[in-house]
């Protein structure tokens, strides 16, 4: 299996981000690296504001603190060009589950975003007045995949993994993780949300798409759902209001246990590079 070891390079301090534009303007994404020298984010960090300062400061490890200033100092350099203010001026608001969004006088603007990042890579994806989730993830084996797919994916989910030729599975779970994943940061309650009352595809031959949400279709459901290559070795997924009522849609996800989101989370964050197998 390919791992993680995409070189982004550095990039000065006012690099663009690459920005890829998709489908029928519905959304737009900007890929960044997160790699970069001291000097580099030295002054990026002077983008920050206070409060992102002090988060930065709390970071155990300089690798992710590094990653964090990076990706937040970027993520202003682009809103800052499509809102025409200086990056420092960008205000952030956040949602009960964290899920940041334009603040202040930005919030009117109605333009929607959400971040990802993995490794040294981060993704940005925008939209306008469309409530939007990204996730990106790097390709890696996963220690007990299996007891993952059985109890956290859906009947119909385990159904598709399960007749996937074997090579292809450790694709298909990602590719599962990220479009749950996009959904439920979509919805902003990260995965607080039941990633139960929802099914994806999976297959890496077949298009991505919603295929439930509670008692609706994937046509019906109000969302979309595109994937996308971020980088070699890297899977990723966007979720994408298709309407304003996609709003109510989103009630048909009731809160998840605490616990088992937790468990999984924890499982599926730990870099078992070299550690796991397949099975
Ligand atoms: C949101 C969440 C799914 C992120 O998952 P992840 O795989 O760790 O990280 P990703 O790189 O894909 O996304 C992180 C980004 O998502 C955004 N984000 C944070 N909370 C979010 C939310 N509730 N919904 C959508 N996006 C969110 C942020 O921009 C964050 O990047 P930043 O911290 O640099 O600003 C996960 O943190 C979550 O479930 N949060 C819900 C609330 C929760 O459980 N809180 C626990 C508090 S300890």
């Amino acid at each position: 299996m390919q791992g993680c070891n995409a070189n982004f390079g550095p990039g000065p301090a006012q690099a663009a981000a690459v920005t890829l534009s998709f489908f029928d303007g519905t959304f737009d994404l900007a890929l960044v690296g997160l790699d970069a020298e001291p000097e580099v984010v030295r002054a990026l960090c002077r983008l920050l504001s206070e409060a992102e300062q002090e988060r930065a400061a709390k970071f155990r490890f300089a690798r992710d603190r590094r990653r964090f200033i990076v990706a937040r100092a970027r993520l202003r350099q682009v809103l800052a060009a499509r809102l025409g203010r200086p990056a420092q001026s960008i205000e952030f608001a956040y949602g009960e589950q964290g899920k940041p969004e334009l603040g202040s006088f930005c919030g009117h603007c109605g333009i929607c975003f959400n971040v990802s990042h993995a490794q040294d890579l981060a993704a940005f994806a925008f939209s306008s007045a469309r409530a939007i989730g990204i996730d990106i993830e790097c390709l890696r084996p996963i220690d007990g995949t299996e007891d993952i797919v059985t109890r956290f994916f859906t009947p119909r989910e385990k159904d598709l993994y399960r007749a996937l030729d074997p090579r292809q599975r450790p694709a298909g779970f990602f590719n599962w993780w990220t479009r749950k994943e996009a959904f439920v940061k979509a919805l902003g309650g990260g995965l607080a949300h039941s990633l139960a009352d929802f099914d994806v595809t999976l297959a890496p031959s077949e298009p991505a798409q919603i295929l439930r949400v509670g008692d609706a279709s994937g046509e019906q459901c109000g969302w979309m759902l595109r994937d996308f290559s971020p980088a070699p070795g890297f899977v990723g997924a966007v979720v994408v209001q298709a309407h304003a009522s996609a709003v109510s849609d989103s009630r048909r996800l009731q809160p998840h246990a605490r616990d088992a989101t937790a468990e999984m989370r924890r499982r599926l964050l730990i870099d078992t590079i070299g550690q796991g197998n397949w099975r």
